[in-house]
């Protein structure tokens, strides 16, 4: 049975989770909702987080998906108040992160993230509730998310603002691990790596991709693409630029969309 998942994030962010999806064979149709005009999401109150977000959702729901990944930090920070109001089962990105953290036992991890996502402490708490022995140390960055949805346009700024995030994370602890919670973060991977060599940085969009995979095996009965050779398709519906979305593909090496089509900003 073909599954048709959603994904949302506020922009560019939740296409590593489609790179995962996409490398996994997963035999998906996927409609992929980023509303770029209004990001960044992680510098707004939860209220607004939430208005625009429900916009994704009933679309979403137009479209007659059968699940949404959340695949923005930021938004599942709010997952809270988003399951009462959807229509369908939401998979949010914070809790299959939190799994892994808490099941690695590190006792003390970093996490970069939005100012909305450090603040909510959403992570810290799940991880907590998993394995109290784990700290989770959360920097957040104002601008990060916006200068990698530029389509990269000022690497030098990236790199300046990633270099500050690492030292005041080493002003709070020295740790060996830092969970990218924010889905715009892998896109930049290598400029991480360069910069802290000795850390490994976890993206979290192939444990969110496992997540929805279980979800639609317990629904479907299937696991998506066990059975199935067709490649994932892709519609992408978003409030920025097409360009930019072709750029960004390009460079995570996710195959052409099939369609992208506006929202309105
Ligand atoms: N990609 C989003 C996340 O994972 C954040 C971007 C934003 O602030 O809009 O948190």
């Amino acid at each position: 049975m073909r599954h048709t998942i959603g994904i949302i994030d506020s922009g560019m962010g939740g296409l590593t989770v489609v790179r995962s999806l996409v490398s996994e064979g997963a035999s998906l149709d996927i409609v992929y909702v980023g509303d770029n005009a209004n990001m960044p999401y992680g510098n707004r109150p939860a209220a607004e987080i939430v208005s625009l977000t429900m916009r994704m959702l009933d679309l979403l729901s137009e479209r007659e998906v059968e699940a949404v990944a959340i695949a923005c930090n930021t938004i599942s920070a709010t997952v809270g108040q988003l399951r009462p109001l959807s229509k369908v089962p939401l998979v949010d990105i914070i809790s299959p992160a939190a799994e892994a953290l808490a099941r690695r036992g590190e006792p003390d991890v970093g996490l970069f993230a939005t100012e909305f996502t450090v603040k909510s402490g959403l992570h810290a708490k799940r991880v907590r509730e998993l394995n109290p022995a784990v700290r989770v140390h959360g920097v957040p960055s104002p601008r990060l998310a916006a200068l990698i949805d530029g389509a990269i346009g000022d690497e030098k700024a990236i790199r300046d603002e990633i270099a500050s995030m690492l030292e005041k994370l080493a002003a709070l602890h020295p740790v060996k691990t830092v969970l990218l919670g924010c889905t715009h973060y892998p896109i930049v991977m290598e400029i991480f790596k360069s910069l802290a060599p000795d850390i490994e940085f976890i993206d979290p969009a192939d444990l969110q991709a496992d997540a929805v995979m279980r979800l639609l095996s317990h629904d479907g009965g299937e696991a998506p693409g066990a059975a199935h050779a067709d490649a994932p398709s892709l519609d992408i519906v978003t409030s920025g630029a097409p360009e930019s979305y072709r750029l960004i593909m390009k460079r995570l090496r996710i195959p052409k969309a099939r369609s992208i089509s506006r929202l309105e900003a």
